[in-house]
């Protein structure tokens, strides 16, 4: 692939054209980069372990009715994707408090929250992706207040999905990140991955809030066994799939 030219190259993916019109390849990178890319490193055989599972998540989804950007699995590291214009916002849901929003609110990590929350941030890395409010994503003109409510209202029912699969997998889905586009039809479709780079998940069977840990938060806090993690996520995703 290193010949062809990048149609864009993000921390954790490349994007490449193909001679099909609309259709991208999204190859996974090894490299690891937290805290806005101030820390960074590599995760060994990362590509290919978020690669798979993200398959494995877009077609569960996809039988669930969610649209999304996925096509098919071309190399282990590698899925064949529909292009989509990416809207510039990170949508996070949670279901238990962790990460950032006890840093910002005081909430102790771990407790369970009332009803999922639904937040957006601007997918801006130069302004550090700030959370928004509904007033400033609409003052941006990202999104009109109506496709707002609809990123929200998928978000909800993606996470109503994951939390099943997850919680089949014996894994408790803590908080997660998503982002979508519209393709060429103006169809919303959820794009980017998901991954244990991009959620955060703990083992249900574990109550050491370290050992638990079976995502990102193990590079971003110095964890160790890193690789073994995203391993454990991806043949637990598979062996409860294949039942599928
Ligand atoms: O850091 P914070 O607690 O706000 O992250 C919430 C969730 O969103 C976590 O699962 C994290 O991995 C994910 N996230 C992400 N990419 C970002 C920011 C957060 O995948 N740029």
């Amino acid at each position: 692939m290193s010949s062809v030219p990048k149609r864009y190259e993000g921390k954790a993916k490349i994007i490449y054209p193909t001679d099909e019109p609309d259709i991208f390849l999204a190859h996974f990178k090894d490299d690891a980069t937290a805290f806005n890319a101030l820390k960074r490193g590599q995760i060994q055989r990362k590509g290919e372990v978020n690669c798979r599972i993200s398959a494995l998540l877009f077609e569960y989804l996809e039988t669930q009715g969610i649209v999304t950007h996925y096509l098919e699995q071309t190399a282990p590291n590698q899925m064949r994707i529909r292009a989509v214009e990416i809207i510039p916002l990170e949508v996070v849901v949670r279901n238990v408090a962790a990460g950032s929003l006890c840093r910002q609110t005081g909430l102790p990590e771990g407790k369970e929250l009332p009803a999922p929350l639904v937040e957006f941030y601007l997918k801006d890395d130069d302004l550090g992706d700030p959370l928004l409010t509904r007033d400033r994503a609409l003052l941006l003109e990202l999104v009109t207040p109506e496709q707002l409510e609809q990123l929200k209202d998928r978000a909800l029912e993606i996470d109503r999905h994951l939390q099943e699969l997850f919680a089949e997998c014996g894994i408790l889905l803590v908080d997660f990140k998503l982002e979508f586009g519209f393709d060429r039809d103006r169809q919303l479709r959820l794009a980017d991955e998901i991954s244990p780079d991009t959620c955060r998940l703990w083992n249900q069977a574990e109550s050491d809030p370290q050992k638990r840990v079976m995502d990102k938060d193990r590079f971003r806090r110095d964890l160790g066994q890193i690789e073994a993690a995203y391993q454990q996520v991806l043949q637990r995703v598979e062996a409860v799939m294949t039942q599928k």
